[in-house]
């Protein structure tokens, strides 16, 4: 069983948290035995199994028709589902589109980008909000390349700002995208809720990957800070257990995975 107090109590021991993309329940009963701590349906379904170039066309629906997807397949496991392009674009749209998505059996959702009023909009609902900083996918119109956020001392500053600045607005975990993993060290070591690094290094409280980059079935040239971790496995779900063991000892990110 995993949850909000989970997570917290996992940054508190040093305990790395595992958590990878999902959008179906097959996936979700599969990561659901194979010890994956947090499901999350991102917003990356419009790339990975839509083959669009970017997020940006992903909508409600989707988002919404692939939450009951993966809670169909796991029971236990906290789900974090993605709010799309535009969907949080005024505090009482992000709210009613929050809510659609915790009827849908999300237990958590994630906004990208510095956005307080929205956040304080929806913790005073009782939704609880996942932070995304660093390289924001919606942000962008089409793929390519993904660029590393936070690479001068200013922009580093910012984000950290804006971090700071969403825990006091109540988000209860944080996604950092794209960035020195010393910058991303020290957000997390600033922060009191846990952090999910993708491309941030290993010092975040926890790591995410999507799902078909860490089986090497995305589109494209795998990037940078991703692994191929059905390599050396026999079964996907092989790979998933090879996954949260590498992301639980520290063994994944290293250097070869980090700016
Ligand atoms: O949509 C997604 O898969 C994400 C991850 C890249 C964190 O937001």
């Amino acid at each position: 069983m995993s949850s909000l107090p989970t997570l917290q109590a996992l940054k508190k021991r040093g305990e790395k948290i595992a958590m990878l993309t999902c959008y179906d329940a097959s996936f979700a009963f599969m990561m659901e035995s194979a010890q994956v701590d947090v499901l999350l349906v991102g917003d990356m379904l419009g790339v990975v199994l839509q083959g669009s170039t970017g997020t940006q066309n992903v909508t409600m629906q989707d988002m919404l028709y692939h939450t009951r997807c993966v809670t169909a397949g796991s029971k236990s496991l906290l789900i974090i589902a993605d709010m799309p392009y535009a969907s949080d674009a005024s505090p009482d749209l992000a709210l009613r589109n929050a809510e659609q998505l915790i009827a849908a059996g999300a237990h958590m959702i994630k906004l990208e980008g510095n956005k307080p009023d929205i956040v304080r909009h929806l913790v005073a609902n009782n939704i609880a909000v996942c932070g995304h900083l660093g390289f924001t996918p919606q942000s962008i119109t089409s793929t390519g390349a993904y660029p590393v956020q936070g690479t001068d001392e200013a922009s580093a500053q910012q984000i950290l700002d804006d971090a700071l600045a969403l825990q006091q607005a109540g988000i209860s975990l944080l996604v950092l995208s794209m960035m020195p993993a010393a910058v991303a060290g020290i957000i997390t070591m600033n922060l009191n809720i846990p952090t999910i690094g993708i491309g941030a290094g290993k010092d975040c409280d926890g790591q995410v990957l999507v799902l078909y980059d860490m089986l090497g079935i995305s589109p494209g040239k795998l990037t940078k800070y991703s692994r191929n971790f059905l390599i050396g496995e026999d079964c996907i779900q092989n790979a998933v257990v090879a996954y949260v063991a590498a992301v639980k000892s520290g063994a994944f990110p290293d250097i070869e995975h980090s700016f």
